[in-house]
């Protein structure tokens, strides 16, 4: 296809066409009224370059065959939707399947993703979610990869890798789209949508490294995000989109607003009206208007008006007619739009084993002091309302799951174990009104009188061995707009655990949620805690295979568990502050002595400034425990200084399973700075590895370390990023989480010039 050609061709008004992406239905969002309703007659007349994914095969096919036989050039639509993990079959919710620290497993999981959603019409995927998450009010912390930039970076090549593979004219192949473009995760208290106040340093060092790594991954589209970034809108945030994205990264692919975005520059304040709104976004550098029809109705007068060059126009026209070739829809506008291939490839028993074997390595073993596993005989009490709960367990975005489809921990258990009774013990949430708004599928937020729950899983405690308590959120607590101002269980859930406890019986309690939970109580009153997230599809069997020990957890946290929610947003990678954490006063005299992390020891007291307990997180990041017990040795390098920016470290451990199962084991490697021209996070991932262990078995695990690994960003504007190396002292820790690491200094100097 000679784009050029065809562009050259083509009316103003078929080239702002191509940027329009309206909703499928026509439904008209903006309450403009206008003639979206009748889609297919603006398809003819070339007003649309692509719609949702959001209907059944054979309509899709009916207005791709209006689009490449009636429209004025014959140029095929392309098909968006979100597929965030999994398609109909779901896997672990993002945030989940980032604590499995397996790059390997999430580019099988959006593989499969990938088969499935191309088969069903979907030609570019709004994923992966990239926003570096440490708030864990924010409802969409569940769709993002947690609180590292390094998780955030491994996890944004993974998923390109598997729903791009290369190469997008496979019709198994989707295109992937980068969000939200950037900070959203920063959202202030964890509110959705809320504005995000970031300095161009965090951003370069912290929010936008995932980016950078799908853009370099080729990721072949970024959306931007609904948030206004220090009083700028994304969608207007010019020196965002063109001069840093744009410009500074050279991303040639697609950048394409969120939903209705455009259109709500309105209600943030920086545009009067729909035209301006149009301009601002399209002038920051926005190709595709997602649903808003701004661009639709506005950009033909702003160019008319010389605001807005035509050649700028025919730039975002063009990038959209690339895309469609990388898809290979010129030669092939039906691309995964047969029904009965979509059946052949749909749910299969190797994607449901891929979702058992994903939910398997996602659930995090938050405690345990013996009780698991538990042995097959074993008379078991499952109590819970998330233990018979089938939709709640495919987590939020599972947009084309069956909600039937999921299999419960009830039957899950069932089958792993001989004797199982069942109560459900407490509502997930007791407000009727709540419980309504909460209530996409009816069975799953059923109120029922909680005395009587409570006293029936009372009973049932008194007559097993074990409790197996299934507690947590209901999947609708997390995702889009979905704030929690306490991360404590809600509802009568606690009551209930309290319940259970005072019978006495040995309790196992398993979390769900899409977010970290503050579960102080519960570590100190259960015997164990599994925090299960939302597994998708699989979630029971891979719990009662987690449970039963068929399977050793092996999963580490991706984002910290607080104490108490008062203590959001919180990460490991915090800076050393004048006064650490953990120190109970300053340093009078100045002489600073520094422990083995770099972190100032204090031996003169003025006056106390921080309470016990107040800056650490329950359980940190990367934290995760295991059937097998992993015992490090100590942290050896090859050399104890270096020289130049060329010069290469091997950091290497010894780590030994010294228990009596095999198990998988995720080596940690962390670096810190602590002397550098600006304050740098006390910590920071640079790498990890899992690595399989048979009981007794030993294996030295090395890091290679160049200077990459050691430079940070200085930034005093935002497309104007200085990626630096400062010579010096640097910490290197390597451990199994982030808060027990051994430690080196090694002495690293700069080039001899
Ligand atoms: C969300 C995006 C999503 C889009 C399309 C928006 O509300 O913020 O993440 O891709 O809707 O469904």
């Amino acid at each position: 296809m000679d784009i050029d050609d065809l562009l050259g061709r083509m009316s103003l008004a078929e080239k702002i066409g191509q940027l329009n992406h309206p909703n499928i239905g026509g439904a008209d969002t903006t309450g403009a009224g206008t003639a979206s309703n009748n889609i297919e007659a603006r398809l003819r007349a070339g007003e649309v370059g692509s719609l949702a994914a959001g209907a059944p095969l054979p309509r899709l096919a009916e207005l791709q065959r209006i689009a490449v036989e009636q429209s004025p050039h014959r140029i095929p639509l392309f098909f968006s939707l979100d597929v965030i993990h999994g398609h109909r079959t779901v896997f672990p919710l993002p945030i989940a399947l980032a604590c499995a620290f397996d790059a390997d497993l999430v580019t099988r999981t959006a593989r499969a993703a990938a088969v499935e959603g191309a088969a069903a019409g979907v030609m570019l995927a709004w994923a992966p979610m990239l926003d570096v998450s440490r708030d864990a009010r924010w409802g969409r912390c569940a769709e993002s990869p947690g609180e590292d930039p390094f998780v955030g970076s491994v996890f944004a090549r993974a998923m390109v890798a598997g729903y791009q593979q290369d190469d997008l004219t496979r019709a198994d192949t989707m295109m992937a789209c980068a969000k939200h473009f950037a900070g959203y995760g920063f959202a202030e208290a964890g509110r959705d949508y809320n504005m995000a106040d970031i300095s161009p340093y965090r951003m370069h060092n912290v929010v936008l490294p995932p980016f950078k790594a799908a853009v370099d991954a080729g990721v072949g589209a970024v959306m931007v995000g609904f948030h206004d970034l220090a009083g700028i809108p994304c969608s207007a945030h010019r020196e965002l989109l063109h001069d840093l994205l744009r410009q500074r990264w050279g991303f040639d692919g697609l950048i394409v607003s969120d939903y209705t975005a455009i259109m709500e520059l309105i209600h943030h304040g920086v545009a009067a009206h729909e035209k301006e709104a149009a301009y601002l976004a399209f002038h920051a550098g926005i190709d595709i208007d997602l649903v808003s029809e701004c661009y639709s109705r506005h950009l033909p007068a702003l160019v008319a008006e010389g605001r807005i060059a035509e050649a700028d126009i025919d730039a975002a026209c063009r990038r959209v007619l690339r895309a469609k070739e990388k898809l290979g829809l010129f030669d092939k506008p039906y691309r995964g739009l047969d029904e009965e291939k979509r059946l052949a490839v749909t749910f299969t028993p190797a994607a449901r084993a891929l979702a058992r074997e994903a939910a398997i390595q996602s659930c995090v073993l938050l405690k345990n002091d013996g009780v698991l596993p538990l042995a097959r005989d074993c008379k078991i009490a499952l109590i819970g309302p998330l233990a018979d709960s089938r939709a709640n367990m495919q987590g939020t975005w599972a947009v084309a799951a069956n909600p039937d489809d999921s299999v419960t921990v009830l039957e899950g258990f069932r089958a792993a174990f001989e004797n199982v009774h069942y109560a459900k013990g407490a509502n997930v949430v007791d407000d009727p009104d709540v419980a309504a708004r909460l209530n996409v599928f009816g069975e799953t937020f059923r109120v029922d009188p909680p005395e009587a729950l409570l006293a029936e899983a009372v009973a049932r405690a008194h007559e097993a061995e074990v409790v197996v308590a299934c507690v947590g959120e209901a999947k609708e607590h997390t995702g889009e707009s979905s704030t929690r101002s306490t991360l404590e269980l809600p509802g009568s859930q606690r009551r209930l655990l309290e319940a259970l406890v005072a019978a006495g019986t040995p309790l196992v309690v398993v979390t769900m949620s899409g977010r970290p939970l503050a579960l102080s109580w519960e570590d100190r009153h259960a015997n164990a805690i599994l925090h299960a997230w939302f597994g998708g599809s699989e979630t029971g069997r891979a719990i009662a295979d987690l449970i039963s020990g068929a399977a050793n957890p092996g999963a580490k946290l991706a984002m910290s568990f607080p104490r108490d929610s008062g203590q959001c947003p919180m990460t490991y990678a915090e800076p050393p502050t004048g006064r650490p954490a953990g120190q109970i006063g300053i340093d009078v005299a100045g002489d600073t002595e520094r422990d083995a992390r770099g972190r100032p020891v204090f031996r003169k007291f003025t006056t106390a400034c921080r309470l016990e307990g107040a800056s650490t997180p329950l359980y940190p990041f990367g934290y995760g425990l295991s059937y097998s017990a992993f015992v490090y040795g100590d942290v050896a390098l090859d050399r104890g200084e270096m020289d130049g920016e060329h010069a290469v470290l091997t950091a290497s451990v010894s780590v030994r399973n010294t228990g009596t199962v095999a198990g998988r084991e995720v080596v940690q490697l962390y670096i810190g700075d602590p002397v550098a021209s600006r304050s740098r996070p006390v910590l920071e991932l640079k790498g990890f590895q899992k690595i399989a262990l048979a009981p007794g078995e030993s294996r030295q695990v090395s890091f290679r370390i160049t200077a990459d690994d050691l430079r940070f960003v200085r930034a005093d504007r935002l497309a104007a990023p200085e990626p630096v190396f400062e010579p010096g002292a640097f910490v290197i820790g390597i451990g199994g989480s982030s808060d027990r690491l051994g430690t080196k200094t090694v002495a690293w100097r700069g080039d001899q010039r």
